[in-house]
């Protein structure tokens, strides 16, 4: 049988959050244990509120986790391991007074990229092109639209070439030339053996992406394996998901 490498191990995450000090905790993510295979895309999926946001930001430690293990190519997240991920945030930190190339710049130091380096301008200039800003190049952030920010927050995400990319809602905020674009990007990574990992609540989108499916209801995992097993049956991933719902409840 073939085994199935894995990029990322999740296992038995917790999370609880308390809103103030006389409140009680309340429990986000409970025994949260899932894979992300390698070279494959992977959505991760679940209405709002689920935890998609406070999972992806306890694998990449923007926030620490009340128990449990994330393994990367089975090892701990260490300054390699981060060198080789590129992160989307839900709500990216875009420092407006730079220009889109100072802030890719940012982001290749922050990713341990020398600025010396001979390459780093068309590292910029390709990922500008690909996400549609080139010629936005030499403008200030805080005179981009939503839709542009969108794109920029997915360039620092493609910018060093990671190995894995982890995306919180890349496709949300855009209209539908951008969502495109957004795919287009993705499926090109994919080819490149990317590894993709990347939240939505918008199954449209899955479907199309997909290999792997990872489903989350209420801060508890109820699906993580392959996406045609998932639909297996239904002749639609909204329909399977809502099913899959149903079950978690009984
Ligand atoms: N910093 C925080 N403090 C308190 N509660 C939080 C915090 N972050 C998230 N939550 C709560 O955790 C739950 C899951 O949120 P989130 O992970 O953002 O869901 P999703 O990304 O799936 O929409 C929600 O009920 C949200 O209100
Ligand atoms: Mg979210």
């Amino acid at each position: 049988m073939d085994t199935i490498e894995n990029a990322i191990q999740v296992r038995n995450l917790n999370k609880s959050f308390k809103k103030s000090f006389y409140e009680k905790k309340k429990q986000v993510l409970n025994n949260v244990s899932f894979d992300v295979p390698k070279n494959k895309t992977t959505g991760f999926v679940g209405n709002n509120g689920s935890g998609k946001t406070t999972s992806l930001k306890c694998i990449f430690e923007f926030i620490f986790k009340d128990s449990g293990e994330v393994l990367f190519f089975n090892e701990k997240m260490n300054p390699k391991i981060r060198k080789k991920i590129g992160y989307l945030p839900e709500r990216p930190y875009l420092y407006e007074f730079l220009t889109a190339e100072e802030f890719l710049k940012f982001h290749l130091k922050l990713s341990g990229i020398s600025l010396a380096n001979e390459n780093v301008n068309t590292l910029i200039d390709e990922t500008l092109n690909k996400v549609g800003l080139l010629e936005a190049k030499k403008k200030a952030l805080r005179s981009f639209s939503k839709g542009m920010l969108q794109r920029a927050g997915l360039a620092q995400a493609l910018v060093h070439k990671p190995e894995i990319l982890i995306l919180d809602e890349p496709m949300s905020g855009l209209d539908p030339d951008g969502r495109l674009m957004v795919k287009d990007i993705l499926k090109e990574e994919k080819k490149k053996g990317i590894t993709i990992f990347f939240s939505s609540h918008l199954l449209q989108d899955m479907e199309e992406l997909c290999d792997h499916l990872v489903a989350i209801h209420h801060g508890e995992i109820i699906y993580n394996a392959d996406l045609k097993s998932f639909m297996n049956q239904y002749p639609s991933l909204e329909e399977a998901f809502r099913n899959k719902q149903k079950e978690a409840r009984k």
